[in-house]
């Protein structure tokens, strides 16, 4: 996992939304996650299921976004790595209580596609705390506030527009592009 998340995640409570094999959330403990909490609506493959159990700071629980909306703001620290475009519940998650952090990783370049259009209006309209990139990979550390005017993430108009798609190679700079 990414040292730049460390000051967000180090000693937080987080919430995994889409855990997968558990490999993210392993790692944000060792970056010093106070715990982290997993929601995921398919089970923990065969072979990574041993790591439930051996870290009292590791929990996972079975369920959808959708009907768990609750959990969200019980969390310091949001994180969601290459959410498919379906799920609506996101969206609503994404939208949270003061002082959360949302941390986002994957890709809406070359064609790859991550989150729904719901969800990065929500995420568009809040602060941006960090931005990064690996490769096409991007990392967003969102915070709360609503009421700043910043530009949109060359990511973030990946998602909200799905007419077309966006290059990296096409963009001025890194991440931004002004509307
Ligand atoms: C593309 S995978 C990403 C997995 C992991 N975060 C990663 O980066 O490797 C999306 C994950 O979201 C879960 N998921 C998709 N729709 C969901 C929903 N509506 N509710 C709960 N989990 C969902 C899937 O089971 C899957 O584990």
């Amino acid at each position: 996992m990414e040292e730049i998340l460390r000051e967000y995640v180090e000693g937080r409570t987080v919430l995994e939304l889409g855990a997968g094999n558990l490999r993210d959330a392993r790692a944000l403990l060792e970056l010093g996650a106070r715990s982290v909490h997993c929601l995921d609506k398919s089970p923990v493959p065969d072979s990574d299921r041993d790591a439930l159990g051996r870290d009292p700071r590791l929990s996972w629980q079975r369920g959808y976004f959708e009907e768990h909306l609750y959990l969200a703001p019980r969390y310091d620290v949001l994180f969601i790595s290459y959410p498919i475009m379906r799920p609506l519940g996101l969206a609503y998650m994404v939208a949270p209580r003061e002082d959360q952090v949302v941390v986002y990783r994957g890709q809406n370049l070359e064609g790859t596609v991550c989150g729904s259009r719901a969800f990065w209006q929500v995420l568009s309209t809040r602060e941006v705390l960090k931005a990064s990139r690996v490769g096409l990979e991007s990392l967003i550390v969102y915070g709360s506030r609503r009421d700043v005017d910043r530009d949109i993430l060359l990511e973030e108009r990946g998602g909200l527009d799905r007419s077309k798609i966006y290059s990296l190679s096409k963009a001025s700079g890194l991440l931004a592009t002004r509307s």
